[in-house]
């Protein structure tokens, strides 16, 4: 590990109060590859790399649920060849790293509409959530073919068909029977959110769960980000003084 990043860490380790969930929109791959002049898929291909990284770091760090944001449902409106090359980018890291994840102790899930996703990768995806489902040290949320107004809606409608059929009443619903209703169901709300490469959009990530996250822009492209980026972001966020609208004690 380089010198700042194992400083970075200790420095982590000493302030204490770790983000349990750490949730990450990865973006800058195509200017990456179009700074150097090479295709698009070559950038995914060097993010892929970065998500190894940040995966072993997150563990290292203490972080409980990494959420990483791999393809939105509008994603799929990108040139056949791109869609396509993610697709099989996805293959690939599952087929890479099933059995060095499930040795680390991370529990994969895949988060989103995965009826579009064709059957290879279907069967990829089944086959690392099965093999790394008793694994506890981190959770790992990748989001495939995900849109949060999608999952709310989804939410929105199981309520109101509960609601039709008599089985819930209005009165009974909280704010828990809506998070138990969303593909997150179960995990801690982002403590963390970061996005990568400058931009400042949220873009149809998370947006019931993150009423309260700690969000960080960091300018850094994704195939650079690595874990000295992480550190240094669990780091700013133990600076922060969260209040959850109210005053400080
Ligand atoms: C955003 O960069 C990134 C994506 C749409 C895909 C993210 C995919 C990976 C990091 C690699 C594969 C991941 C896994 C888990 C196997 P962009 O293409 O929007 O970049 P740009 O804004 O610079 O064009």
């Amino acid at each position: 590990m380089p010198d700042d990043a194992s400083t970075l860490l200790s420095e982590i380790r000493l302030h204490g109060a770790v983000p349990r969930h750490v949730a990450i929109i990865m973006d800058g791959n195509g200017r990456w590859a179009a700074a150097r002049m090479l295709p698009r898929p070559i950038g995914h291909r060097n993010g892929m790399k970065s998500v190894r990284e940040v995966v072993e770091a997150a563990i290292e760090a203490g972080v409980e649920v990494l959420s990483l944001y791999a393809f939105s449902q509008e994603n799929w409106q990108r040139p056949a060849p791109e869609v396509s090359a993610l697709m099989s980018l996805l293959e690939e890291y599952i087929a890479r790293e099933a059995a060095e994840l499930e040795r680390q102790g991370v529990q994969v899930r895949f988060l989103g509409d995965l009826s579009r996703l064709a059957p290879a990768a279907m069967q990829a995806v089944n086959s690392v959530t099965a093999k790394t489902a008793h694994c506890s040290r981190l959770r790992l949320n990748l989001f495939v073919s995900y849109g949060s107004r999608a999952e709310l809606l989804d939410a929105i409608r199981s309520i109101a068909e509960d609601a039709a059929s008599g089985t819930l009443v209005p009165d009974a619903v909280t704010e828990a029977t809506v998070s138990n209703r969303l593909l997150t169901a179960g995990c801690p709300d982002p403590d963390l959110l970061i996005r990568t490469s400058g931009e400042r959009r949220i873009s149809n990530f998370l947006l019931w769960q993150i009423a309260y996250t700690e969000i960080y822009i960091s300018p850094v492209l994704w195939p650079d980000f690595d874990r000295r980026e992480l550190y240094a972001a669990i780091r700013d966020y133990q600076q922060r003084d969260r209040r959850y609208g109210r005053v400080t004690a």
